[in-house]
């Protein structure tokens, strides 16, 4: 089933009451020079448009109730066309996206205090469109300027974001669809480049064999930046550099996952050994990530919280890395002092969608957001030993032979009505699965 935006547009209508949206399109960023970067659309003007026009900017009119979805969009422009590619003009986002009303872009400023006439509020994301958010702000200060006159008007200025994040947070039966899909394209990614994987590689290969599987899979390419991090790199948790050799000995941490078409993502991490075998500490620790992965995965389902998920994946990191020596103390000591943050320094996942970092809230004043079916999170826990971090009082030094390795198994999963979802069950973690043949 295709996504339906007409949908979401009406349910965002309703959610509003008697509030005007204006919901800006992504602008082109400036890499270096004149170059830019590939275009990236903004995730919540996709969400209600399905539209990939740089610099459009979409309305939502509840109290248009003939015309409550317009756009304005790039006007068409041949000699603009040859050198930027195809735009769909006026006409276009009419008939393509399924707008009431659409204007060239340049009419925005003249027409925006008319379409604003009527309603009580405007909803629009201070802070996030500085393109545009002067002449929003110069419209609301004319609005209540004149409020006192006119005994009202769109005096209220209201941030889209609850509403809309909201929305986002919970996936209709279609957007898991396409989630399946980017968690199966990044899955087999994964399946593919640890064949490969041999010592005397460099990083950059495997990140070049993730990208081509990537696109020859249809995709955008991939939904971050991978990471390809041999040995000690992958205790550096944003680490893009990709371009070390792979040593006999290390292991390999990979973070990757595609964007499809239409922006919703794959996020996976796997790890293994870069010679197919695992030494002692490493087998240790990768059981023991494994072990946390599957108990705080356990915890996904209706009722349950992404806190509870954390919390489950820390306590079983400390209870195992207390017997392997790696910490001392009692398990509620050290986790109520925190004492293991040199080794997981951070959450155990993250809501998914059209961001990979997706948005809505965790927290709602002193509440964790109850899971619900439709939502979906990854599962990550890690471990990372290494000297970047000093070892908290009272607890041990560490010795060499942990050191340098650097472990993250990340799923996506999708809570269902009875339980979970791993939509990335096809890339493997199993020890043995890890260890095949290389
Ligand atoms: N790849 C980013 C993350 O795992 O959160
Ligand atoms: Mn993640
Ligand atoms: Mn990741």
């Amino acid at each position: 089933m295709p996504i339906s935006y007409d949908h979401r547009r009406r349910r965002f209508l309703e959610a509003l009451g008697g509030l005007a949206a204006i919901i800006p399109a992504a602008v082109p960023q400036r890499h270096h020079a004149d170059v830019e970067f590939p275009f990236r659309q903004d995730s919540d003007f996709w969400y209600l448009t399905g539209c990939d026009e740089p610099g459009a900017v979409a309305l939502l009119l509840p109290h248009c109730p003939e015309t409550p979805f317009v756009l304005f969009v790039p006007a068409k422009d041949p000699l603009a066309e040859v050198w930027d590619g195809f735009r769909w003009g006026t006409e276009g986002a009419v008939r393509q996206f399924g707008a009431d009303l659409a204007h060239p872009l340049d009419e925005l400023e003249s027409l925006l205090p008319g379409y604003l006439q009527g309603a009580e509020g405007i909803c629009f994301r201070v802070g996030r469109h500085p393109h545009l958010e002067p002449l929003v702000l110069r419209l609301w200060a004319d609005q209540l300027d004149r409020a006192p006159r006119r005994g009202g008007g769109a005096d209220r200025l209201v941030a889209p974001c609850p509403l809309l994040h909201a929305m986002r947070l919970v996936k209709d039966p279609d957007e898991l669809e396409r989630l399946r899909l980017a968690a199966a394209i990044s899955a087999a990614a994964h399946e593919r480049v640890r064949a490969m994987v041999r010592p005397g590689l460099n990083e950059a290969d495997v990140r070049a064999e993730l990208d081509h599987h990537f696109l020859a899979s249809g995709t955008r390419g991939f939904a971050y930046p991978s990471i390809v991090a041999g040995g000690d790199n992958a205790c550096i948790l944003h680490y893009t550099a990709n371009n070390a050799p792979l040593r006999d000995g290390d292991l390999l941490l990979i973070d990757a996952g595609c964007s499809l078409d239409d922006h919703y993502n794959g996020d996976i991490t796997r790890t293994f050994p870069v010679n197919g075998r695992f030494s002692g500490e490493q087998r240790a620790l990768y059981d023991l990530v494994l072990a946390a992965q599957l108990a705080a995965l356990a915890m996904v389902r209706p009722g349950g919280t992404a806190e509870e998920v954390h919390a489950t994946a820390v306590r079983v990191l400390v209870e195992g890395l207390l017997e392997l020596g790696l910490l001392a103390g009692s398990v509620d000591g050290v986790i109520e002092q925190g004492a293991y943050r040199h080794l997981y320094m951070h959450r155990t996942g993250h809501w998914l969608g059209l961001d990979v970092h997706d948005v809505g809230a965790y927290r709602l004043g002193e509440h964790p957001v109850a899971l619900q079916p439709g939502m979906v999170l990854t599962v990550e826990p890690g471990l990372y030993v290494s000297d970047r971090l000093p070892v908290p009082d009272g607890q041990p030094a560490i010795e060499d032979r942990w050191k340098g390795i650097g472990i993250r198994i990340e799923d996506d999963v999708a809570v269902t009505d009875d339980g979970a979802e791993v939509l990335t069950a096809a890339a493997l973690k199993q020890p043995e699965a890890m260890e095949r043949s290389r």
